[in-house]
């Protein structure tokens, strides 16, 4: 970076804390299915529905470079960006990015709520099986698996394009930890939300969901 680079804060803390609790909450959701841990992999499914909720509602009401309105821009932009040479450092996520966010968010909801029918046949059954006719659970539990392996798909493409970001001399990974990246002198920092109003929100969501699913997973444990 040349003299006329700033470090500016352009990722707060509750989308940072996400994002790395969502990497961790997947990889103990493929070990206890692979393990049979399944009273832990609905524990850790319900923390990840917190997180998941929580995410969308602060895509409304959270900070600037958080909010879907901010990211999601028209496919002519992302078009432009796609052909532009050399690309230009984004403040949050790229227009190419901001698309990808919404598929892994969309493909972790179709995860998390196929799981809420699927059923191993053995001991345990998603909360809403039973409203649902067997064929349809049977159905439901073999989009719940092979959703998965889409979902291992799009994160290898999600983890390439940060690595060739990294590979151009942008870090974006050690932003995502930080909340900082280097930006040119001239732009101006991204207003970021108090982290009280997400733990606020996340304390609305958590109450709501330890009632209804994870209180009686929680009694078995
Ligand atoms: C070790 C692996 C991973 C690394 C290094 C990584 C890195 C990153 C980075 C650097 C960003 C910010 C991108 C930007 O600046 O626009 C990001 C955002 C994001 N990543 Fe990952 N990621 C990883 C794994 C995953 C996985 C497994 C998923 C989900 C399947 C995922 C979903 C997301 C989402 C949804 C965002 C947007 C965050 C938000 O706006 O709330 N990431 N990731
Ligand atoms: C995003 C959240 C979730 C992820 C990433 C996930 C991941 C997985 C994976 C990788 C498997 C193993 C698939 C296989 O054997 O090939 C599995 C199985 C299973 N999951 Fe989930 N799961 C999630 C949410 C849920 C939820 C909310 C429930 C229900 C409370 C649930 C219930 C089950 C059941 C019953 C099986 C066993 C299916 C079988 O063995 O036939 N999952 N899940």
């Amino acid at each position: 970076m040349n003299s006329q680079s700033n470090k500016i804060k352009v990722w707060d803390f509750p989308t940072r804390f996400f994002h790395w609790a969502m990497v961790l909450l997947l990889v103990s959701l493929w070990w206890t299915a692979e393990n049979g841990e399944m009273q832990w992999h609905q524990v850790c499914a319900y923390l990840l529905m917190v997180l998941v909720v929580f995410r969308l509602v602060w895509g409304f009401l959270g900070s600037e470079t958080s909010l879907f309105k901010q990211f999601l821009v028209s496919p002519k932009r992302v078009v432009q960006y796609t052909l532009q040479q050399p690309k230009p450092n984004s403040i949050g996520h790229n227009p190419l990015g901001g698309y990808m966010v919404v598929l892994l968010l969309t493909l972790i909801i179709l995860q998390l709520g196929t799981g809420l029918f699927a059923t191993d046949d053995v001991f345990t059954e998603g909360p809403l099986m039973y409203l649902v006719s067997s064929d349809t659970a049977s159905w439901l539990t073999w989009l719940h698996k092979n959703n998965f392996n889409l979902i291992i798909a799009m994160s290898a493409v999600h983890i390439l394009a940060v690595a060739v970001h990294l590979l151009k001399g942008e870090n974006l990974i050690k932003a995502m930890f930080s909340g900082y990246k280097n930006m040119q002198a001239s732009i101006v920092a991204p207003k970021l939300c108090s982290p009280l109003l997400a733990l606020i929100i996340i304390a609305i969501i958590f109450s709501l969901v330890w009632f209804y699913l994870l209180a009686p997973v929680v009694s078995f444990l």
